[in-house]
Formats: C-alpha cells, structure tokens, sequence
C-alpha cells in the first residue's frame, strides 16, 4: 500500500478498535464471564476488512459522518467474530487457535464460547437499531441494514454456506457447488458490508454495483483462504495450517490445485477492481482489493 493509503487503513484499524472495546466494557459480576470471551475474542486481532468495507464505501459513496455510523460499521464484525468463535467449535472446524491465540473454546469453556458468539450476534442488530432510537440514523435506514445483514448471515447466506460446507466433508463436490458454497459462507457477509455502507449513505442507486464488487472480491478472498490454508505458516495466520485437508473439507485448491485457484482468485480480482470504476475516490479500495490477492494473513 502507498504511504496515504496506509495511514488511511491504519486510522480506520484504529477507530474500529477503540469502538470494539466500548462494546463489551462494563461486565457485570455474574454473567461477566460472557462478555470476557467476547471481548477476548473482539480484541484478538484480524484484518478489519468488514468494517473497513462498511466504511470505505460510506466514504465513497458521498458519507462524511464518520463517526456517527462507526458502531454500525463495527456491527459487521461483531458478526465476523461470531462466526469465527462458532466455525472454531469442536463441533465444526475443531480448530484450537485464532487469530494467534487459542480460540475462544479453549480460552473459556466451550458453552461459554457458544454463548459468546449468540451474544455477539444479537448484539450486531441491537447497535444497529440503537443508532435509529438515538437519531443517528433514520428508522427507515436501520430497517434496511437489518434487513440487509439478517439476509446475509441466514440460511441463504453464511449459515447456508457452512452447512454446506459441513455436509460435504468427506465427499467430492463440483465447482458450482463450491461456489455456492463459498459464495454464501463468506461472500455474503463481505456483500452485506459493501452494501450497507452505501445504504448509510443514502446513495442507494449504487447498492448494485457495491454488491458486483463484493460478490467478486469476495470471491477471490475465500480462494486465497484456502490457498493460505496450504501455503500460509501458523505465524503468519494465527490459525491452523492444514486444517482444510485434516477436516477432508472442499476447497478451490483440492477441485482444482494450486495453480488453477491462483489464477482464478487473480480474474475475480480483476473483476472486483473492474466494478470499482462506479465509484468515485477508490484508489484506497483498489489498492486493498489487490492487496487481498497477496495477503499473507
Ligand atoms: C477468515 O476471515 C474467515 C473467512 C471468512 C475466510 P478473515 O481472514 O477476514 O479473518 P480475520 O478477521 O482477519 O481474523
Ligand atoms: C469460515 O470459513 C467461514 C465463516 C467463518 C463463516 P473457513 O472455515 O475456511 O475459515 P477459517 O479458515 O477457519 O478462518
Ligand atoms: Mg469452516
Ligand atoms: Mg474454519
Ligand atoms: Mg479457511
């Protein structure tokens, strides 16, 4: 990343995590010990690349409130985070670091782990609605952003994806279903973020464009996922390195090896970085849309 750019993304980074930590600050005596494992697993770290979305296209898209919305933008990884605690789950990816840390069922017991996720995720919508009682957004846009991340993280989104994504270890899948498969588990959540960024804005005529964008870029982030999962180490992660293969799970690279799935990510870049050119002021977003495909973590 150029050096604006950087400082750009590191303000961003910053903000959001001066916001997480006001999420969970006050923990009551009894159940205290949920909001522990929220917060541990909030403040661990992680790209922030959904909340970054969120806001990079409220910045785009005309939005100079920065600040007013920035808990709605944080309300997308709120969600993130649950999904990590869950997908970590013996009972799922059974995978015991995150982040570089052990994951939130190793750190707390597991039921603990559980709770923190639901809490997180019922947290997400209350922020959201929050921001309409206080004025901060009007009721009508928080119906939208509901509605919007409620679609992308149910059946016909990320829980879709992982169930498919569970039922079909062990057995071979063909590209389309991979697809769908990634398209929900991950891309979804990433379309969601776009997509109410540009909603708090108020630019709506762009929420097709914004969802073209995601629905490439997130393409080409879940590739790379799986690509590091093979090639990536554990200190540059902070999770697992072959967890992919022990779990016998359907990833680009075991349909169509390593070579095909790099270049596959590349075109679903190109695509993404393509549908960029509806948007005012994207070099920051371009670069970090080419900066996913290299990523090391
Ligand atoms: C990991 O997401 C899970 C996927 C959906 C591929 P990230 O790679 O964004 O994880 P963090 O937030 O940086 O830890
Ligand atoms: C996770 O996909 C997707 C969600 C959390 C919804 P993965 O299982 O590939 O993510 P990692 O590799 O554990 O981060
Ligand atoms: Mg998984
Ligand atoms: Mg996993
Ligand atoms: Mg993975």
């Amino acid at each position: 990343m150029n050096k604006a750019n950087q400082t750009l993304m590191n303000a961003y980074v910053e903000k959001i995590e001066e916001q997480l930590l006001k999420f969970t600050a006050e923990k009551p005596e009894l159940q205290g010990v949920v909001l522990e494992a929220m917060e541990y697993s909030l403040t661990a770290g992680g790209k922030r690349l959904r909340p970054v979305l969120v806001l990079e296209f409220y910045r785009m898209c005309g939005g100079d409130k920065l600040d007013e919305i920035l808990d709605i933008a944080c309300s997308v990884e709120l969600i993130h985070t649950y999904s990590l605690i869950h997908d970590d789950l013996p009972c799922m990816d059974n995978d015991d670091y995150r982040r570089g840390k052990p994951s939130c069922h190793k750190a707390f017991p597991e039921n603990i782990a559980l709770l923190a996720g639901d809490a997180l995720n019922s947290l997400a919508f209350e922020v959201i609605a929050n921001a309409a009682i206080d004025g901060r957004i009007s009721a009508e846009k928080a119906v939208m952003l509901i509605s919007v991340l409620g679609k992308s993280i149910g059946t016909e989104g990320m829980i879709g994806g992982q169930v498919i994504d569970l039922q079909t270890e062990n057995e071979m899948i063909d590209i389309d279903t991979l697809n769908t498969l990634q398209g929900c588990k991950t891309g979804a959540l990433i379309e969601a973020a776009c997509v109410m960024g540009v909603i708090l804005a108020g630019k709506f005529d762009m929420i097709p464009a914004a969802a073209d964008y995601a629905c490439a870029m997130g393409r080409a982030f879940q590739i790379v996922d799986d690509i590091l999962d093979v090639t990536g180490t554990f200190e540059e992660l902070g999770k697992p390195i072959g967890s992919d293969e022990q779990q016998h799970k359907n990833t680009y690279v075991t349909l169509l090896g390593m070579e095909r799935s790099e270049q596959t990510a590349r075109q679903f870049t190109v695509q993404a970085l393509g549908s960029l050119k509806y948007f005012d002021n994207s070099q920051f977003l371009s670069e970090l849309t080419s900066d996913m495909l290299t990523r090391r973590s």
